[in-house]
């Protein structure tokens, strides 16, 4: 299959597009769409078929469930059932984050078929800032179902690029709308009542919207076992039958411990603390601001700062994974080092997706 690339200025009137688009995806057809997180494989959510062919593309194992992109906060209602006891939090988190990077993981409805929530009763849904993803939603008038548009296990792509190089030959279109501006997937939140009686959510993945920020409007609730342990948890939650899930312990079945992976080895160091290279290795450091103690050691093949000089969390968390796809792709380096980030705002999300990166490689 020829993979086509349209490249458009989202700041144009772009309704015709939208329409093309949305006409082929009412066909079946799956398309590559920018957001403002990460660029979306989007499916119309309604057809089964579709949807499964999002999750053959990006070889996805279908325990994975996909999150629904809606025109706007009003179709909620049509896709997901909010209990009256949670009417007050959720309007308050749509009313202050959306359209923005907040994912809700809320009681399904009927009209989304099982494979969009992989067989989960919940559904996660959120309307995303761009333009793009927003405008050919509302021209299909369903939701778009969309995972990030990498192969499974891999890094998110924040250009179209890298969506190209990630899932050409197996998608037909890729809409070019430029560099996403916040650069991480969404926070992903399940609303709740805790035992207390109060309305608050399960933090289910760290993203732009950082805890600090929830906090002002509920108790973040942040599940323990998430991390290392979630692949063995869902392993027992598959076999159970979703007994987890019934139970009403939220987990999040994407967020396994080894995902957002570069090929090569990757290691999380401090920045302050000296570095003893093997013989023989080349290394190349990923670094916040590029002038730490670390980064001043003379061992680095190649030295990659996420905010050069500055040390602006913003700015590293829309740079993050294009500078770890660009140390992967570079041939004069064995071995990824990248200096812990401060955890504060941003940092969450940042450490939470350095930390999966690095799993599995042993040193
Ligand atoms: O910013 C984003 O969220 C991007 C853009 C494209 O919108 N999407 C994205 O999708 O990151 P994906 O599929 O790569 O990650 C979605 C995560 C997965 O970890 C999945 O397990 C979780 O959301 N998820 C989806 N539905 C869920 C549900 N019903 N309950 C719990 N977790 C769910
Ligand atoms: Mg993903």
């Amino acid at each position: 299959m020829d993979t086509r690339l349209i490249s458009v200025d989202p700041l144009d009137n772009l309704k015709a597009l939208y329409e093309e688009v949305a006409c082929m995806m009412r066909e079946g057809a799956i398309v590559a769409l920018p957001t403002e997180t990460v660029y979306g494989l989007g499916a119309d959510a309604f057809n089964a078929e579709a949807v499964a062919a999002v999750y053959e593309a990006k070889q996805r194992p279908s325990f994975d469930p996909l999150i629904c992109h809606l025109a706007s906060a009003r179709q909620l209602k049509q896709v997901a059932i909010i209990s009256e006891e949670l009417s007050e939090l959720v309007e308050q988190l749509t009313k202050q984050f959306w359209p923005g990077p907040l994912t809700l993981v809320l009681p399904k409805q009927d009209c989304i078929p099982d494979i969009v929530t992989s067989g989960l009763a919940t559904v996660a849904c959120r309307v995303p800032a761009h333009e793009v993803m927003r405008g050919v939603a509302k021209a299909l008038g369903h939701p778009i179902a969309a995972p990030s548009a990498n192969r499974f296990g891999r890094i998110s792509p924040t250009s179209a690029a890298a969506v190209m190089k990630e899932l050409e030959g197996r998608i037909p279109l890729i809409i070019d709308a430029g560099a996403c501006s916040e650069g991480l997937e969404s926070t992903i939140l399940a609303p709740c009542i805790d035992e207390k009686g109060k309305p608050a959510v399960h933090l289910l993945r760290e993203g732009p919207i950082a805890r600090e920020q929830l906090r002002k409007i509920c108790r973040v609730i942040r599940p323990k076992k998430l991390g290392a342990h979630a692949a063995a948890q869902l392993k027992e939650q598959q076999q159970q039958g979703n007994e987890e899930q019934q139970q009403g312990n939220v987990v999040s079945p994407g967020q396994l411990a080894s995902h957002y992976a570069p090929s090569k080895p990757l290691y999380l160091h401090s920045p302050r603390e000296t570095f003893t290279p093997e013989e023989d290795v080349r290394y190349g450091l990923i670094s916040y601001q590029g002038e730490s103690p670390l980064a001043s050691l003379d061992c680095w093949e190649e030295l990659m700062p996420l905010s050069p000089g500055n040390g602006r969390l913003a700015e590293a968390a829309v740079r993050l994974f294009a500078v770890m796809r660009a140390m992967d792709e570079c041939e004069h380096v064995d071995v990824i080092i990248a200096e812990e980030l401060p955890e504060t705002g941003l940092g969450y999300a940042m450490m939470d997706r350095l930390r999966r990166a690095a799993h599995g490689s042993q040193q």
